[in-house]
């Protein structure tokens, strides 16, 4: 059986009304595995907005809240999320608390679609238990401390994650299911 191709350098979306597409979600939840994987669906590029700042820093994020704080980490992640907003056929993998400052939900939802990737503090325990990734605000936390504060940071966070224009199943959904939710 011949598969449906689309014209070369055309995206699988109808039209062109998502050329910017964020990712939001809690730590863990995936947002830059499913970016990737989007991006690649799409033919858009991939920005990582944690490895972006990283890049633009020369720093990695724990030494960025080790030497500056959290403060001049937010700030810098609303400078590059600005910039972000002017690029086109981008998917954006943002930082878990990128969304719950400084309005930059109600930036993304002018200036793109957002998808928020749901899942519950436990599985999100458990995902953060087993990464590799150094992250400043659950670092040295014991396991039943590790979920006390995604359940209390989560409650705190839904409000802007609920923003979105789309909420996803960050169990079930893949990055073709994706696609076909952003062409309904
Ligand atoms: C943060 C999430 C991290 C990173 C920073 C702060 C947060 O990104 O931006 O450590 O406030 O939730 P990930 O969501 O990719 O882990």
């Amino acid at each position: 059986m011949e598969t449906q191709k689309s014209p070369a350098g055309s995206s699988p979306l109808n039209g062109n009304m998502h050329t910017r597409i964020f990712l939001i979600g809690f730590m863990g939840s995936g947002k830059s595995t499913l970016g990737h994987q989007l991006a690649r669906k799409l033919g858009f590029q991939h920005v990582d907005m944690d490895r972006l700042i990283e890049e633009t820093a020369g720093m990695t994020i724990p030494g960025i809240f080790r030497e500056y704080g959290e403060t001049v980490f937010r700030k810098w992640e609303k400078d590059i999320l600005i910039e972000l907003c002017k690029r086109e056929k981008v998917v954006i993998s943002t930082g878990g608390g990128a969304p719950c400052h400084s309005d930059l939900i109600g930036i993304m939802n002018q200036n793109g679609t957002t998808i928020y990737i749901e899942l519950s503090p436990e599985v999100l325990r458990t995902r953060l238990v087993h990464s590799k990734t150094e992250r400043p605000l659950i670092k040295g936390k014991s396991e039943p401390e590790l979920l006390a504060f995604i359940t209390g940071k989560l409650k705190e966070r839904e409000p802007f994650y609920r923003k979105a224009k789309y909420t996803i199943d960050g169990t079930s959904m893949n990055a073709a299911d994706l696609v076909t939710l952003l062409n309904e």
